[in-house]
């Protein structure tokens, strides 16, 4: 194969700055500085599930209204059969609560799309990836945490990549249709690793709000990617 024909058939890779690292004073401003972006990742904390507390709802609309950049919304939150379903509701692109939230992820999975949102779910650095696997198809995207979830700005855990490599596998077997996504710890040191293990999107929080140029940075670090992915089979 040409090594244009090997470009063409690598999936561009995807780019979710956090907006856990922007100004929340300036929430508009922050989504237009990374315009190009595919999604926004918009990190909801409860300090139940999590022991931080972050924005809910009504910041979630706000933005949908101040932005044209699909919202990805991570609920790090308790009772997600509860809580998840409004965010679809509001015009939310993708809603992703954690599998260690509650006892039926597929009925809330099923309410998510319904209410007419891309579904995703999330597993913490610690949780196995095999016991979900059959519910997989009832995801959009599956969020694999590289971090212990809370807090931005930590550091890269890379054990969490034979989740990535495990899932990746199924999918380019034709086993599976799912977006695989990262979150934590993701920079110019760790974004290509990520890639090499088969990640579709990579949320990066810091690495993008804590850079000169935000724009620029999602632009690294998309290319970085894409160098480092393997092309599709
Ligand atoms: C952590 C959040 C992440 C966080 C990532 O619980 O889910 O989305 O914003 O931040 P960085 O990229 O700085 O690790
Ligand atoms: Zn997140």
């Amino acid at each position: 194969m040409s090594a244009e024909l090997k470009l063409a058939a690598m999936a561009e890779p995807m780019i979710a700055p956090s907006i856990l690292a922007a100004d929340f004073a300036r929430l508009a401003e922050e989504a237009a500085a990374v315009a190009g972006s595919d999604w926004l990742h918009v990190d909801v904390m409860d300090n139940h599930f999590v022991p931080n507390l972050t924005l809910g709802l009504p910041v979630v609309e706000s933005l949908l209204a101040a932005t044209d950049i699909p919202l990805d919304c991570h609920l790090m939150i308790e009772d997600p059969a509860r809580w998840a379903p409004p965010y679809a509701e509001a015009g939310a692109y993708n809603v992703t609560f954690h599998a260690e939230a509650t006892d039926d992820p597929v009925a809330v999975a099923r309410d998510i799309r319904a209410a007419g949102a891309k579904a995703g779910l999330s597993v913490k650095p610690g949780t196995p990836i095999e016991p979900y696997l059959e519910i997989l198809p009832h995801f959009d995207t599956l969020l694999v945490m590289s971090v212990e979830p809370g807090f931005g700005g930590q550091k890269f855990i890379p054990d969490v990549l034979t989740k990535v490599a495990a899932v990746r596998r199924l999918v380019d077997a034709g086993e599976l249709s799912i977006v695989v996504e990262i979150d934590g710890g993701i920079n110019a040191d760790t974004i290509e690793a990520a890639a090499e293990a088969g990640v579709d999107c990579f949320v990066a929080g810091s690495a993008v709000f804590g850079a000169a140029d935000p724009a620029r940075a999602v632009a690294m670090l998309r290319r970085q990617a894409a160098a480092a992915a393997p092309a599709t089979p």
